[in-house]
């Protein structure tokens, strides 16, 4: 296991070191499912190796699948073996007593009688292991499922904490949170009837992303970059997140989902709220979230008529993967073979506040991409007047900030050096910052920082209810638009290419282009 300890490394000495949250158990509905194998159960396994989890930590999996305990310790056992994201190997002897914290409950979603035997389950824990009455509820399942146990939550008295001011209850919630803007304010209805505000975690991984967060250090803890953080010196901003995989068995999902509810509605805008955000008072939930809100609010709603100056939909068609041919998205299992769902977006947006008037901030996000990689491009203004003669064909680089999210997490800067010959030739040089030469080890992943977050009960890195249903105000009308047109103007592009040309061009308009990754 990597020594992630703060002693390991003179670049981390005086860093902060967390709290251990109070002694508390896990309850994951969608226990059997991809993300609870994925993403939870590893995180949690090393949240577990670095001591971080609280004493007596117990995890209760739910699904309709029936298990035994062992089966399910077993079969999570292999998912940490899998799905382990970290380049050192899985310490065997620790996996074996975090999976000792596992436990397995059949649970059909819909049977109120199922939450009648978790609650006595959650007590015996209690009891048994010093839990303490803490519970946090997980739902990793399908969204359609979220209101129905929500529901029986509230109904058996599972929502309120078990002592009221001594235990604590908390609840996350996985996006999509609501399918559109009605169903998001439906589901918000009947949270608001189970739970407070204050116990609500809708999760958004990329805010716990490490590079994510060190946008907002990057920006409020340095003197030099805000006060050129705006229209007067910024010409455009390009947030890119893309993937080279396919929908890996996710098929039914995504014909519901499509990439703009999977990817733009939560992960595109939160990163884009962060970069365009005034400095809020402190790091503090109610600050930040405010601050992020506002940006939701001043969002440019996109003329629909003009669809081409500011849309582009795709959708995936064959193509060849790291060497491999893979299957156009109509062919893949579970998809229509008509399908319309997109798989790709580029949207151009504005901004309509005293900041950023006029910046178009370009967003693409797309499944089935050259690779995987997600980055924030900040592109300066040209000099207002070139002293040194240049070709006017052949103007200069403009300065580019690229903030690496993923992979090789990083941030560079790149400017123009006079190149050592006789003459005046100038090119664009880089100064670099890589997280991992800096810091050493491995960045923890968004979960472990977001789980140990909500039983922290911190909810800075959470949306709110407010920012979530701004973002499906602002992308209801074009979801609406893209089902009445079907078939029209989807462009289909070839897998493992950069995505549909048109995409190019939304930027080319603009006497632009996208920064290469
Ligand atoms: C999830 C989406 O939220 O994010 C997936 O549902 C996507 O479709 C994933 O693959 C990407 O996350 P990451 O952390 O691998 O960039």
């Amino acid at each position: 296991m990597a020594d992630t300890s703060v002693a390991a490394n003179p670049l981390r000495e005086g860093m902060r070191i967390r709290r251990t949250p109070a002694p508390c158990s896990m309850v994951i509905f969608g226990a059997s499912g991809d993300l609870t194998q994925r993403k939870l159960i590893p995180a949690l396994y090393y949240l577990h190796c670095e001591r971080l989890l609280p004493q007596g930590f117990s995890v209760i999996g739910c699904a309709k699948t029936p298990y035994s305990n062992e089966k399910f310790r077993e079969d999570m056992a292999d998912a940490v073996r899998k799905f382990s994201e970290k380049s050192s190997s899985v310490d065997e002897a620790s996996l074996k007593s975090f999976t000792e914290s596992l436990y397995y409950l059949t649970d059909d979603f819909g049977d109120r009688n199922a939450y009648n035997q978790l609650g006595d389950l959650l007590g015996k824990l209690d009891r048994e292991r010093g839990t303490g009455g803490n519970r946090l509820f997980y739902l990793a399942t399908p969204p359609s499922s979220f209101s129905v146990i929500i529901g029986h939550l509230g109904s058996t008295g599972l929502a309120r904490p078990e002592d009221e001011g001594k235990s604590w209850t908390r609840v996350v919630i996985e996006k999509p949170f609501g399918h559109d803007l009605e169903s998001a304010r439906e589901l918000t209805t009947t949270v608001n009837s189970a739970f407070k505000e204050e116990q609500v975690y809708r999760i958004d991984h990329y805010l716990g992303k490490e590079t994510v967060q060190n946008l907002l250090v990057f920006r409020f803890a340095n003197g030099i970059f805000e006060p050129i953080w705006n229209r007067r010196y910024i010409d455009h901003v390009e947030i890119t997140v893309v993937e080279d995989l396919g929908v890996e068995g996710r098929g039914r999902y995504y014909e519901e989902a499509g990439l703009l509810r999977d990817m733009i509605q939560n992960h595109v805008m939160s990163v884009l709220s962060l970069v365009a955000m005034e400095p809020p008072a402190s790091f503090d939930a109610v600050e930040v979230r405010d601050e992020k809100a506002k940006v939701m609010r001043s969002i440019r709603p996109m003329d629909l008529d003009r669809m081409e100056d500011f849309v582009v939909r795709g959708q995936y068609g064959n193509g060849w993967v790291r060497g491999e041919r893979v299957p156009a998205y109509r062919e893949e299992p579970n998809v229509s073979p008509q399908s319309t769902t997109e798989t790709f977006a580029a949207l151009k947006l504005f901004i309509d506040n005293w900041r950023w008037a006029d910046v178009p901030f370009y967003v693409r996000s797309g499944k089935r991409l050259a690779k995987r990689s997600s980055e924030i491009v900040v592109q300066f203004r040209r000099v207002p007047h070139m002293v040194f003669g240049q070709n006017a064909q052949d103007p200069i680089e403009q300065n580019v900030l690229a903030m690496r999210i993923q992979p090789n997490e990083g941030i560079a800067i790149s400017f123009n050096a006079k190149f050592p010959a006789p003459m005046m030739e100038i090119r664009p040089v880089k100064m670099e910052f890589r997280y991992a030469e800096s810091f050493g080890g491995e960045p923890p992943s968004a979960y472990e920082t977001l789980l140990l977050d909500c039983m922290l009960g911190d909810q800075t890195l959470f949306n709110r209810e407010d920012s979530v249903e701004l973002a499906w105000q602002l992308l209801t009308p074009l979801l609406e638009r893209w089902r009445e047109d079907g078939e029209k103007g989807i462009q289909l592009y070839e897998a493992g290419t950069w995505g549909p040309e048109a995409a190019d061009k939304l930027l080319e308009r603009g006497g632009r282009r996208w920064h290469r990754l």
